[in-house]
């Protein structure tokens, strides 16, 4: 039974059993039309509707979109639940968040646990609360808040809802019981009042400033995502609307954005990262209980990790060369948390909370005893293996030893010690402690405990995983490199930094290509350039960069690099340095500059991430192409709502894909662009990635 009527004190309780979420499925809503006409035949005095497993309700069901709808409509359901002749308490506990917000917001009461969340984030799935939320929610809270609510799509707590007016209550002990004492005490009191879709809302001059102002912002914000804008407007109706008109607005908003491409690809990323934290099929057994973690290197990657894992609770020892490094290294960490303290996100209790379990050491003797060890030292294979072989000696029988190596050979590293089945790669993205992806890099000999301890650390810690194979920069920066010389050859055929980078900011991207090497630093590029013999078209790419970098332009962090940045503001213009070394690597190599379109810079930017995530797909380094948006979207800023750059290539079209690589492959080209053959193969098949994903399931 997906829906259990219990009668307690005369009072009805319709508990939903739906798990894990408690998600609105057809049989949900049946259930509770059913039960609703039931208690209210019964003679129960009240009805209380609450959900099992410590799960109000987690929203519509998203595996229901794009399939034939099924009455009862979650509208229609909840009109019936705010109509009833009874009135009706919601009791909230944990994820109570979309369609489940939206039928707390149809009853009467709301009663939540102090550790319930409550949100819309329908806009993080490319479309708007369909049941009534954007119209309702605004009758009941400020104005103000309403619209945060359901244009960030961002969950609050007990403690926000109930100042802001959306609880009646937070419950001291059980949801359910105090929910049934509330709805005793309310069974007799008139409730008209408490229906929300009869109170009137009307337009003021503070409602239209709010909205005017709010505009801008959330178009910003948003970056190419509809759904938040459009979710706005419908806010902003309720105030202009009487509530059915309204509410026909929002359904047609709803229905428009449901079937979008941009709710398609994000519902697919929804899925994708799922898919992506599972382990491999091929992966049986148990992860290692992990209570104690150790990092070697406290230097920017190492402390983001270690904060990762002390904002997690987790216990975590540095260990550093000297003991002014280890404090260095803490006192960096403290002064990030003491900046998020001072913006509001989070309590001075919590900076304190995270201090008391780093603890910082100049000795390996100290990770005798811990689970898991991260080493996050310099980027060269010999310092790596010195770092494993002292990890190796002092490490207990089954501690994960991983590496953050971001293009280093694994199974190298694995080899030189006495244990390569406890040895993996833990690749985060800097800022470790913001940037959400995890690229778990599974060796040849890696064994599957180990790599389920490393995907169940990485939920625990809240990252993004994503298991990849072993090859020359995994699956994210291996894909870089491409993508990278195609904006280098764009420039120098032409285009110049601020039209590239406009072109992918206005495509999506949190960043242009030469604006990240700014923030990154151009000496960086340069330093791995010298370290390696380069084929000439390697070294032709690389001049403007090279010269750059030799003229004193290392990016940001010297006031200028492909652009001047102000030194108070940093905001960022032309910087005729640049465009003058551009102009003379353009001569020097006979290049005559040509006008580029912007689709062009599209094309051949994101068509090589599609062709290098083809070649990936193909040697079985990724094990589905959704694992490789999941990548991009997290760990390089790719747009989400185009749901990652296999899924846009299945939207262009992989004929189109295939057809414009195989054009970029011939004469010269064949120096940059091998075009991928399970890219071929699939364009030929007319399949898409999808498709391929779907058979290799
Ligand atoms: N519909 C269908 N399946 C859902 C679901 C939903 N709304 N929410 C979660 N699931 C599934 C997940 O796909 C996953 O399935 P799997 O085990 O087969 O991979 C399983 O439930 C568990 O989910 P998580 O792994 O995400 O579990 P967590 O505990 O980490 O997170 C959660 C729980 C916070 C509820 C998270 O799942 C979540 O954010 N869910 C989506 C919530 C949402 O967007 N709700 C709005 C839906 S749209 C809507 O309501 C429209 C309405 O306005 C008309």
């Amino acid at each position: 039974m997906t829906v259990e009527l219990k009668q307690q004190d005369n009072v009805a309780i319709l508990w939903i059993n739906n798990p894990p979420v408690n998600a609105l499925s057809h049989q949900v809503r049946m259930g509770l039309k059913l039960g609703l006409d039931f208690a209210t035949g019964a003679g129960a005095r009240a009805i209380v509707i609450a959900g099992q497993g410590g799960t109000f309700i987690a929203g519509a069901d998203i595996k229901e979109f794009g399939k034939p709808p099924k009455e009862p409509m979650l509208g229609e359901l909840i009109d019936l639940i705010e109509a009833c002749s009874l009135p009706v308490v919601a009791a909230i506990e944990g994820n109570t968040l979309g369609g489940g917000l939206e039928v707390a917001l149809g009853c009467h009461y709301r009663i939540t646990s102090a550790s319930a969340r409550m949100g819309l984030p329908e806009v993080s799935l490319g479309i708007l609360p369909g049941a009534g939320g954007t119209q309702r929610l605004p009758r009941l809270i400020d104005a103000a808040e309403a619209l945060t609510i359901v244009t960030s799509g961002t969950p609050i707590n007990a403690e926000k809802a109930m100042a802001i007016g959306l609880v009646d209550e937070i419950a001291e002990g059980d949801c359910l019981d105090a929910a049934v004492a509330l709805a005793n005490k309310i069974a007799d009191q008139p409730f008209e009042d408490k229906r929300l879709s009869s109170r009137t809302l009307s337009r003021s001059a503070d409602t239209d400033k709010l909205f005017a102002e709010a505009e801008a912002a959330i178009i910003k914000r948003a970056r190419g995502a509809i759904a938040p804008v459009k979710a706005a407007e419908c806010v902003k109706a309720a105030f202009e609307l009487p509530y059915l008109e309204g509410i026909a607005k929002e359904r047609a908003t709803f229905m428009e954005l449901v079937i979008s491409d941009q709710s398609k690809a994000l519902r697919h990323i929804f899925f994708a990262e799922r898919a992506a934290a599972k382990p491999p099929s091929d992966v049986s057994g148990k992860p290692h209980e992990v209570n104690s973690v150790g990092i070697i290197g406290g230097g920017t990657m190492g402390g983001g990790i270690a904060m990762t894992f002390a904002e997690a609770g987790i216990p975590v020892t540095i260990i550093e060369m000297s003991e002014e490094a280890s404090k260095r290294g803490i006192a960096v960490m403290e002064k990030n948390w003491q900046r998020s303290a001072a913006r509001g996100r989070i309590s001075k209790d919590d900076v304190a909370n995270r201090m008391a379990l780093v603890s910082g050491s100049t000795s390996y003797d100290d990770l005798k005893d811990t689970d898991l060890i991260i080493e996050a030292v310099f980027e060269t294979m010999a310092i790596k293996k010195e770092v494993f072989a002292k990890i190796d000696a002092v490490a207990k029988p089954d501690a994960v030893l991983a590496s953050n190596t971001s293009y280093l050979d694994i199974n190298e590293i694995a080899a030189s010690t006495s244990r390569p089945r406890d040895v993996l790669g833990m690749h985060y993205f800097s800022p470790a402690n913001i940037m959400r992806l995890l690229e778990i890099v599974r060796a040849k000999e890696t064994g599957d405990d180990t790599l389920l301890t490393a995907l169940a650390i990485a939920k625990r810690t809240r990252k993004n995983a994503v298991v990849a194979g072993v090859c020359h920069g995994f699956i994210g920066n291996r894909m870089l490199t491409p993508y990278a010389r195609q904006a280098g050859l764009l420039l120098l055929e032409g285009a110049s930094p601020e039209q590239i980078d406009n072109a992918l900011t206005k495509f999506g991207f949190a960043m242009g290509v030469f604006s990240v090497g700014d923030l990154a630093g151009l000496d960086i590029g340069y330093k791995s350039r010298r370290d390696r013999k380069l084929e000439p078209h390697e070294v032709k790419v690389s001049l403007i960069a090279d010269r750059l970098v030799e003229a004193g332009h290392l990016g940001q962090k010297s006031g200028s690099g492909y652009y001047s940045y102000n030194k108070e503001t940093r905001a960022k213009s032309e910087n005729p340095e640049a465009t003058k070394v551009i102009n003379e690597v353009r001569e020097e190599l006979q290049i005559t500059p040509r006008n580029i379109e912007d689709k062009e810079i599209i094309e051949r930017t994101q068509y090589s991430l599609i062709n290098e995530g083809a070649h990936i797909l193909g040697e079985h380094i990724a094990q589905r192409a959704s694992d490789i948006d999941v990548v991009y979207i997290h760990g390089y800023g790719y747009p989400r709502w185009r749901g990652g750059p296999m899924h846009y290539g299945d939207n262009v079209g992989l004929k189109s894909v295939a057809a414009a690589v195989t054009r970029f492959a011939e004469g010269d080209g064949a120096l940059f662009w091998k075009p991928a053959p399970l890219l071929l193969e699939l364009a030929e098949n007319e399949m898409s990635f999808a498709d391929y994903d779907r058979q290799n399931r």
